[in-house]
C-alpha cells in the first residue's frame, strides 16, 4: 500500500494494445532484423520464452513449427526471442531437429543478450524472474500497432489453437468490419458493431437483412461463413504478397 504523498517508483513503461511496436535491430538465427519494418504489410507472432534447452519451450517451438504453413497462410510470420545467444539457440534448434518428433526450426530467434528488447516489451516480469523472460506473445498488424498481448508463466505452455483463433479474429474483424463475440471460431454468427448515434441504432433494431439476430439495439448477431472468411482473407493476403 502507498500513501497519495509517497514518492512512487516510476513504472517502466511498456507498449499495451493500440500502439505502435517498439523498433528494434537484433540478431537471430536467420541473420540480423530491423523489427517491426522488415514485416511492413504482415502480421507478425512476436513471442518470447524463459530458456533454451527446457521442456515446455521445446514443446511450445514444435507446435510452432507445425503451424508456420497455416500462419503463413494467413499472412503471420513468427518471431521468437530469448535472452540467450546465438550459439545457445543454434545448438537448441539443432537438437530439436534430431529429436523424435522434433522439427526443423525455420522461423528467427532474436539473440537478446543484454535484455533491452524484453524489457522494452514488457516481457521481464521482475517477481516472476528478473533474467528470463515470461511466456510473452505480442500480435502485431501489418501497419506495426499491437493488437493483442498475452502472458503465460514459465510453467504453462501457450495454447496454440487460441493464438490462431486470434489471428484469425483480429482479421476477420478488420476485413468485415465487424465484432467478435465470446469463444467464437470461424462459421459462427459475428456481432454488428455497437451503434454510434441514434439513426444507426434505429437502423439496426429494425433491420430485416437476412440472418441477423437483433437482440437489444446494442447487440446483433449476424451469419458469417468460414468459406467467405477464407476466401476474403487468403486472397486479400496473396494480393498483399504480391505488392512485395
Ligand atoms: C520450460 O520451458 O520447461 C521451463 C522454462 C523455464 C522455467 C520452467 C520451465
Amino acid at each position: 500500500m502507498f500513501d497519495i504523498c509517497d514518492e512512487v517508483e516510476p513504472v517502466p513503461t511498456m507498449p499495451l494494445i493500440g500502439d505502435m511496436a517498439p523498433e528494434f535491430n537484433a540478431q537471430t538465427t536467420n541473420g540480423p532484423i530491423h523489427f517491426p519494418n522488415d514485416y511492413a504489410g504482415k502480421w507478425i507472432i512476436f513471442f518470447s520464452h524463459p530458456s533454451d534447452f527446457t521442456p515446455v519451450c521445446t514443446s511450445e517451438f514444435i507446435r510452432f513449427q507445425e503451424l508456420l504453413s497455416q500462419f503463413k497462410e494467413m499472412n503471420t510470420d513468427l518471431v521468437a526471442l530469448s535472452i540467450g545467444a546465438i550459439p545457445s539457440h543454434l545448438a537448441w534448434i539443432h537438437a530439436i531437429s534430431e529429436m523424435d518428433g522434433g522439427a526443423n526450426i525455420t522461423f528467427p530467434i532474436i539473440a537478446d543478450m543484454d535484455a533491452n528488447i524484453a524489457r522494452a516489451y514488457g516481457m521481464i516480469h521482475d517477481s516472476a524472474s528478473d533474467t528470463h523472460a515470461v511466456r510473452a506473445v505480442f500480435i502485431i498488424d501489418p501497419r506495426g500497432i499491437i493488437r493483442t498481448i498475452l502472458y503465460y508463466p514459465a510453467v504453462l505452455g501457450r495454447n496454440f489453437t487460441e493464438i490462431m483463433r486470434i489471428v484469425v479474429a483480429l482479421q476477420t474483424a478488420d476485413a468485415f468490419g465487424v465484432a467478435i463475440p465470446a469463444d467464437w471460431v470461424p462459421g459462427e454468427h459475428v456481432l454488428i458493431s455497437a451503434p454510434q448515434t441514434t439513426r444507426e441504432m434505429d437502423r439496426q433494431q429494425n433491420t430485416k437483412a437476412r440472418g441477423v439476430d437483433s437482440r437489444a439495439w446494442f447487440l446483433s448477431y449476424k451469419p458469417l461463413s468460414s468459406e467467405a472468411i477464407y476466401e476474403r482473407l487468403t486472397k486479400k493476403n496473396k494480393g498483399n504478397k504480391k505488392q512485395k
